[in-house]
């Protein structure tokens, strides 16, 4: 018989609903809360609020995509942590419920292992490209930059990590600042392409090891762009595609730096990226050039599962629950990834 998992995800500001088969995807549901836009970033109370009205849709939808009955279900996987306390607990009480009705097992999923092990996602009719073990994993997201290291789906190492703001909120707020809107990641892309890389340079951190830093750069931009409107008020409106294009670059070549370090101290040359700022072109773009310049393999996660989704949360779940691991109903979500105990 084949193992049924459903995949259920809540960490931040998407509800997904996720069933695999042996692996297999057979659904990916995902609900996106446009609630935040009016206010510039996520606000935590709003995001619970709205997982609360989309779980049972969402769920339901997933089943019926996949075309199962909940009591085909042979376990339900779902984000402890890390994330929003308030949005972790809708989907943690939701598969503690789900599971207690159904008498079936509940794994409790690291979120950040779930996007390391994306690329892990089978899907009917894509050919098989997985990467082999170990591998480098360079992980961003609005609340994570970290390289790690993948000796095998339930043994990582974090090699390096931020040592302040993550590099998806070095967009988000920089765009902010800018005016550019919410989500910045996207937005800033989509004018980076436009724009000229080399036109403006902003500074970049000194940061020992393979550690991260991403604040600098943010105040860095914010006093160019403050100096440059006070004696031009357009500043902003007629460079914007070249203020994008190069902030972009100086963020990649941060990324990169670090990565190329790690690639090299461990002799490890399959590279994988994931998380929501791994949809960035600019980012995919240069992990595959520098990959060709330096003989990695490198593997880069399908648009749909770059940002939060439960089908990663699911295929992690998968390899927890083959292990023989399972939660108890008294397993409390967690906010920061260091408590997390799995
Ligand atoms: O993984 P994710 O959905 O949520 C967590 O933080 O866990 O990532 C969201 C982040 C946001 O900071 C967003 O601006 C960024 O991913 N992002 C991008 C792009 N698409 C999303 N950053 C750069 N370029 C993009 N194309």
């Amino acid at each position: 018989m084949a193992d049924i998992i459903l995949g259920i995800e809540s960490s931040c500001d998407d509800t997904s609903a996720a069933v695999i088969s042996d692996g297999c995807l057979l659904s990916n549901v995902i609900a996106s809360q446009d609630v935040h836009k009016a206010y510039g970033g996520v606000v935590p109370e709003l995001a619970s609020r709205a997982h609360e009205l989309n779980i049972v849709p969402v769920v339901s939808e997933a089943l019926s995509r996949a075309g199962i009955k909940a009591s085909d279900l042979t376990a339900i996987a779902f984000t402890r942590g890390p994330g929003l306390l308030g949005s972790l607990l809708v989907g943690t009480s939701f598969a503690k419920t789900l599971g207690l009705a159904l008498d079936i097992p509940i794994v409790m999923v690291n979120h950040l292992q779930g996007h390391v092990l994306a690329g892990f996602v089978r899907q009917k009719d894509v050919p098989v490209r997985e990467p082999s073990f170990p591998y480098l994993c360079l992980l961003v997201s609005g609340g994570n930059s970290q390289i790690v290291r993948v000796d095998d789906p339930l043994h990582f190492e974090i090699l390096g990590q931020t040592i302040d703001d993550a590099v998806g909120e070095a967009f988000d707020k920089c765009s902010k600042m800018m005016g550019l809107g919410y989500p910045g990641g996207p937005v800033i892309d989509r004018l980076a392409r436009q724009g000229n890389p080399d036109r403006f340079k902003f500074a970049k951190p000194h940061v020992p090891g393979l550690d991260y830093s991403f604040s600098g750069i943010k105040t860095s931009l914010l006093y160019f762009v403050r100096d440059e409107i006070a004696k031009d008020p357009d500043f902003m409106e007629k460079n914007k595609e070249d203020i994008c294009a190069s902030f972009q670059k100086c963020l990649i070549d941060i990324l990169m730096d670090k990565l190329v370090k790690a690639a090299k101290q461990t002799g490890i040359k399959e590279i994988a990226i994931g998380g929501g700022v791994s949809a960035n072109s600019g980012l995919r773009d240069r992990i595959v050039a520098e990959g060709r310049k330096r003989e990695w393999n490198t593997y880069l996660p399908e648009f749909k599962f770059t940002t939060d989704n439960a089908a990663m949360i699911a295929i992690a779940g998968y390899f927890h629950y083959k292990a023989g691991e399972r939660a108890s109903l008294d397993v409390a979500p967690v906010s920061r990834a260091a408590e997390f105990q799995a």
